[in-house]
């Protein structure tokens, strides 16, 4: 608990252009929880380390992310937003967990076994181990709650397990999370492969919504949507182009399932995929007004990074300390 309030944490990696996915799946959630919780949103720069990055393109997208989490509704004063690497106690606690997770969890990340057929000439340890940073990440600063896409939930559980792990040898640590999952777009998936996830890495870019996308592209996208046989709006196993395009709907206009459903019913898929494009848009067009004037103010951001930055470590050496004394490091001298 902070100032009465439970704790929450998530991020995103500064990779790829976010798509609509890391927005319906992540970020959505994130605003609608602000209020409600002590939150911690980070931009996971070390993470996305362990994909080759382009240094002055990668430092751009890094601060970028947060004017975009400004954008889409975080409240700066009231959340604390701020990037990975400027607080090293996640690489430090990284550590020590990896010495309390086993290689056959690890190996046993699905995440990890994709990445890697992904970029076969660079499987690094970092990608191998990336699951203990995340856990160090949550773990530093005592969240209870976790709010991410379904990708993630494997993350989460092991994040659970080495925090048990720990707290079972040296007592009450670490707060063990739980992982929030939105009922709709947990998983948004490929506008081109409704079998496959929406990512920001996909080759084809009509499989993605990006949130930069202008209005045209998204109607372009959207009407370009691989869609099922038949000429049904309804949502069912064996029509995943149009379920996905309804979770979507649902997803930015707030509406449930069963209400899109029936405002669709006798449509076509003409009509459906334009009013999905228009959903999309409506969310959109105002994140993308707020970001233009926010990464404008170069004086403005500069100040909430710096705020924010000496709030995160603030927590996080808090928890670290902790975790160093009950493992019986010595104590590191003040200097006077
Ligand atoms: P990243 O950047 O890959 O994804 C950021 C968030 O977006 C969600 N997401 C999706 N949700 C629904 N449908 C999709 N198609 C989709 N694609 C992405 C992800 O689930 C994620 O919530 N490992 C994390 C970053 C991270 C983190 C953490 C998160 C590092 N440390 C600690 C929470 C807590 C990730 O995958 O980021």
């Amino acid at each position: 608990m902070i100032d009465g309030k439970k704790v929450l944490y998530s991020g995103m990696q500064a990779t790829g252009n976010l798509t609509l996915g890391n927005y319906l799946g992540a970020l959505k959630n994130w605003v609608d929880l602000n209020e409600e919780y002590k939150c911690f949103f980070g931009v996971m720069d070390l993470h996305s380390i362990t994909i080759r990055q382009e240094p002055s393109e990668f430092r751009k997208r890094a601060r970028n992310l947060i004017a975009l989490y400004i954008a889409a509704g975080l409240d700066p004063v009231k959340n604390c937003l701020y990037f990975q690497s400027h607080v090293p106690a996640h690489a430090e606690l990284a550590w020590i967990l990896g010495c309390f997770t086993y290689m056959g969890e690890l190996n046993r990340m699905t995440q990890f076994k994709d990445k890697s057929a992904k970029h076969a000439d660079n499987i690094n340890a970092g990608l191998y181990t990336y699951p203990v940073l995340m856990a160090a990440d949550i773990l530093l600063y005592q969240a209870e709650y976790v709010p991410v896409g379904e990708d993630q939930r494997q993350h989460l559980e092991i994040t659970r397990d080495i925090a048990q792990r720990f707290n079972a040898i040296y007592g009450d640590v670490f707060v063990v999370p739980e992982g929030f999952y939105g009922k709709r777009g947990a998983k948004v998936m490929s506008l081109q492969d409704p079998l496959k996830k929406m990512s920001k890495s996909d080759e084809n870019p009509n499989g993605s919504i990006y949130l930069m996308d202008d209005a045209d592209a998204v109607v372009r996208k959207c009407k370009r949507a691989v869609t099922d046989s038949g000429n049904e709006i309804r949502y069912s196993e064996d029509k995943p182009g149009i379920s996905n395009l309804l979770d979507i709907y649902s997803g930015c206009t707030n509406k449930s399932v069963e209400e899109a459903e029936k405002e669709f019913d006798g449509k076509g898929y003409g009509d459906f995929k334009l009013a999905v494009a228009e959903a999309i848009n409506s969310v959109l067009g105002p994140i993308h007004m707020e970001y233009e004037r926010i990464i404008k103010d170069k004086n403005y951001l500069d100040g909430i990074i710096k705020e924010n930055d000496s709030q995160a470590m603030y927590f996080a050496n808090k928890t670290l300390r902790k975790a160093r004394k009950k493992i019986g490091f010595t104590d590191i001298p003040r200097k006077e």
